[in-house]
């Protein structure tokens, strides 16, 4: 449904309850989504950017409710990706002069999208498009998290429109934050910024910085995904420039695969070390658990410890994606272990050890390998590890 956010600015997008993997199927996404779409109707007609392709044709029929397509003069694309961009080709075909504006970087990844004579008009942080009774501003973010990523604020309405950026994938009948539950709003927006934005940390730190700079006043914060930020619209700035510092709190995860067993046996123990040294934890079994709920509670940990059986010469598959992740979202601020059981060769805890370094996560302790089932001597040795990894997690300031 339409919703006018401000005089004659609205909401124009669509609601996309039923998906449940983003990006491909990089991302779970259990509450749905939004592609957000804002309509600002002044002397020129702006579109900022559009919703992904399955939507497109119930999204023009919603916009043409409130204006003609035809006359819209300017159509922001904030980014190229497809759930933003994927309704452009079928609303140029309703407003073929319209003018593109787009990023400095976005004026090679629209035309590398969509192959279309569009007239583009590239801009740069700080340019101004006059609308009437008032301006559009953009400030590129590059890496937030495309190259082409950009904001773009409307004067007189104090409204930022800043794409992925503050987003949430959370379906919801509501448009404003301050409508629907905090906890899930929190738990998908902690969710979006760990999966997607960690490894640009240090750059979420610096674009805020240099936004707030600007001393532009700021009535709403109007994302591309999930509820638009009506209520206190800063809070989600400051939460972002907490998550953005990556300061792990006293806790501990464990990720492990098991094949009969003894790793999850040696887990549990790990976990036994790890409360009586007085820090709380999540044992995470890795083949059954969801992949990027599971890297929230890395991103929210200090320590990460790791296990695997040895399984021919490796680790069990399960716990790749996990590694994989772990090294490309560059999580800092961590310590971490390794353990597992084996039955021959034995070389997994060494492999977690090697990937662990490769993700610069040093070890709080040494590993702790089991062969065949574990004795009760091991699980000794299991415990103590999670003691000694307590202490760590403590010992940090
Ligand atoms: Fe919501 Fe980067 O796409």
């Amino acid at each position: 449904m339409i919703t006018e956010l401000a005089t004659n600015v609205y909401w124009v997008g669509a609601v996309d309850w039923a998906i449940r993997r983003f990006h491909g199927h990089v991302l779970s996404t259990h509450r749905g989504t939004t592609y957000n779409s804002y309509l600002i109707k002044d002397e020129k007609n702006v579109l900022v950017d559009t919703v992904w392709d399955p939507f497109a044709q119930e999204w023009l029929a919603g916009l043409r409710q409130i204006i003609d397509p035809a006359r819209i003069d300017l159509v922001v694309a904030n980014h190229a990706e497809p759930d933003h961009s994927g309704g452009l080709p079928p609303l140029m075909r309703l407003c073929p002069n319209a003018t593109v504006v787009v990023s400095k970087r976005g004026a090679e990844s629209i035309p590398g999208h969509y192959h279309q004579p569009w007239h583009l008009k590239p801009v740069g942080t700080g340019e101004r498009i006059n609308i009437g009774s008032s301006d559009l501003v953009f400030i590129e973010a590059p890496m937030l998290h495309w190259p082409d990523s950009m904001l773009t604020y409307l004067t007189g309405r104090n409204l930022l429109m800043p794409n992925d950026a503050f987003g949430q994938h959370y379906a919801s009948a509501f448009r404003f934050n301050d409508q629907v539950n905090q906890e899930q709003l929190y738990e998908e927006a902690l969710k979006y910024y760990v999966n997607i934005l960690t490894p640009f940390s240090s750059l979420v730190t610096k674009k805020i910085e240099e936004v707030l700079a600007l001393n532009l006043p700021v009535d709403l914060i109007a994302p591309s995904h999930g509820v638009i930020w009506r209520q206190d619209p800063l809070q989600i700035v400051r939460r972002y420039q907490e998550w953005a510092a990556q300061k792990p709190e006293k806790r501990a995860v464990i990720l492990y695969d098991t094949m009969w067993q003894a790793t999850r046996r040696m887990a549990e123990a790990i976990g036994d070390g790890l409360l009586a040294g007085g820090v709380p934890h999540k044992i995470i079994h890795a083949a059954a658990a969801d992949r990027n709920d599971a890297l929230v509670e890395v991103f929210r940990s200090k320590a990460v410890l790791v296990g695997s059986p040895t399984l021919n010469n490796g680790l069990l598959p399960s716990l790749m994606p996990l590694l994989e992740d772990l090294k490309g979202l560059k999580f800092k601020n961590k310590i971490g272990a390794a353990f597992g059981s084996y039955g021959w060769s034995g070389e997994g805890v060494k492999l977690i050890e090697q990937h662990l370094a490769a993700c610069k996560i040093p070890p709080a302790a040494p590993g702790v390998l089991a062969k065949w089932q574990p004795t009760a001597d091991d699980l000794e040795k299991c415990r103590a590890l999670g003691h000694a990894v307590a202490a760590a997690v403590l010992a940090e300031g």
